[in-house]
C-alpha cells in the first residue's frame, strides 16, 4: 500500500525552473451563489476559497499546460530541443488518447520527448515528478518537463453545490535536470507515494469511460462529473497527508523544525490548517493561494510553488515539504532543499 521510493537519498537532479498559467476569466462565490443554493460566507468558511478560474470553451488542458511550460523553461533557460521527457500529470486529459503530453509536445516543437501522462488525481504532480526522476538518475534522460494540468471546469456538475464551489482550472510546470554538481539547488532529498484503491468509491468521475460510457439513458444523471463524499475525503486526506510528511521527513533526515515552507495540495485550508497543527509547523510556514484558484487538482502544488518562488517567499537554501492527497486515494510527499 505505502511505498518508498527507493531513490530517495540525495540525488544529482532538480528543478532549475517554474511557470504557471492560470486562465483569464474569474468566477467569485458571489457568481456561484447565482447558479446553486451557496453563499460567500459557507464557501469562506467550510474551504477558504474566494474565487477561481474557468477556462475559455477553446482552451483545452495541453494549452493550459503548454503556457506554463513555457514560462518554466524560460526560467529555466532551456529550448524545446533540450526536452527529452514530457510527463503531464492530468484527471483532465484532452482526449483519451492521444495522451495530453503529446499535445504539449506539439504544441511547443519538443521533437526529442518521449511524452506520457499521468493519472493520479490530486497527487499526479508528485508522482510524475517521482517518476521523472527516475529518468533522470538512472541517466537515460538529462532535461524533463513535469507539469500538472487541469480543465476541471470540464467534470464539474454545476447543479450540485457540494462539489461545483471547489474546484477550477489551471496548469504549472517545473523543468528538472540532472546536474553535474553533488548539491545542486532545486533538489528533492525525499519522495513517498502512496494508495488505497479500496476507497476509489469515495471520490470519482464514474462515467464517460469503459465502465459506464455516456448513454442516452444515463446521460441525465451526469456520470462523467465529480462525485465526491467530502466528509471522509476530509478525514483521509489529514490522515495520510500528515503520515506521509512524517516519512518524507524521516528519510530525507529532517524534522518540522527544519522547515522553511510547506506547499500542501490546495483543497481545502482548513485541512492544510489541521496538517500544520499536527506536524508542528507555524501558519505562516505554509504556503496557500486557493483563495484565488480553488482546488486545481494536480495543478495546485506547481502553481503553489512557481507563485512562492516568484514572490520571494521561498529562496535558495529554504527546507521545503510538498506534500498532496487526491483520488484513488492516492497520496504523495516530499522534502526539497529550494
Ligand atoms: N453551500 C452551502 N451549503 C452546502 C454547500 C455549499 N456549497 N455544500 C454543501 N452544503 C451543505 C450540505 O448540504 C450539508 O447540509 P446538511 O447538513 O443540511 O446536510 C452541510 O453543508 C455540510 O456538508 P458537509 O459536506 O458535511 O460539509 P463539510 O464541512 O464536510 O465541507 C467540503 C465540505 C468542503 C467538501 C469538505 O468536506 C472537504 O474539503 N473535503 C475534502 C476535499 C478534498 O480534500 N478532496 C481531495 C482532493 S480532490 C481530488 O482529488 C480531485
Amino acid at each position: 500500500m505505502q511505498s518508498n521510493d527507493p531513490s530517495s537519498a540525495p540525488c544529482p537532479c532538480s528543478i532549475i525552473g517554474t511557470g504557471s498559467y492560470l486562465p483569464e476569466r474569474i468566477m467569485t462565490n458571489e457568481d456561484m451563489s447565482k447558479i446553486v443554493d451557496t453563499s460567500d460566507e459557507w464557501i469562506t468558511s467550510r474551504t477558504g476559497i474566494k474565487e477561481r478560474r474557468i477556462a475559455g470553451p477553446e482552451q483545452a488542458t495541453s494549452d493550459l499546460a503548454t503556457n506554463a511550460a513555457l514560462k518554466a523553461m524560460e526560467a529555466a533557460g532551456v529550448t524545446a530541443a533540450d526536452i527529452e521527457l514530457i510527463i503531464v500529470a492530468t484527471v483532465t486529459p484532452d482526449m483519451f488518447f492521444p495522451s495530453t503530453a503529446c499535445f504539449v509536445q506539439k504544441k511547443l516543437g519538443a521533437t526529442n520527448a518521449v511524452c506520457f501522462d499521468i493519472s493520479a488525481a490530486c497527487s499526479g504532480f508528485l508522482y510524475a515528478m517521482t517518476v521523472a526522476r527516475q529518468f533522470l538518475n538512472s541517466g537515460s534522460r538529462k532535461t524533463a518537463l513535469v507539469i500538472g494540468a487541469e480543465k476541471l471546469s470540464s467534470l464539474i456538475n454545476w447543479t450540485d453545490r457540494n462539489t461545483c464551489v471547489l474546484f477550477g482550472d489551471g496548469a504549472g510546470a517545473v523543468v528538472m535536470q540532472r546536474s553535474d554538481e553533488p548539491n545542486p539547488p532545486g533538489r528533492v532529498l525525499s519522495a513517498v507515494m502512496g494508495s488505497d484503491g479500496s476507497l476509489t468509491d469515495l471520490l470519482k468521475v464514474p462515467g464517460g469511460a469503459s465502465a459506464c460510457p455516456i448513454t442516452a439513458d444515463n446521460v441525465g444523471l451526469r456520470p462523467n462529473t465529480i462525485h465526491m463524499e467530502g466528509r471522509e475525503t476530509f478525514k483521509h486526506a489529514v490522515t495520510r497527508m500528515c503520515q506521509a510528511s512524517e516519512q518524507a521527513l524521516a528519510i530525507a533526515g529532517k524534522t518540522a523544525a527544519d522547515i522553511d515552507m510547506v506547499i500542501p495540495h490546495q483543497a481545502n485550508a482548513r485541512i492544510i490548517s489541521v496538517i500544520a497543527d499536527r506536524l508542528g509547523v507555524p501558519e505562516e510556514k505554509t504556503f496557500i493561494n486557493l483563495h484565488k484558484y480553488g482546488n486545481t487538482s494536480a495543478a495546485t502544488i506547481p502553481v503553489a510553488l512557481d507563485e512562492a518562488h516568484r514572490s520571494g517567499r521561498i529562496k535558495r537554501g529554504d527546507v521545503l515539504l510538498l506534500v498532496a492527497f487526491g483520488g484513488g486515494f492516492t497520496w504523495a510527499s516530499s522534502v526539497m532543499v529550494w
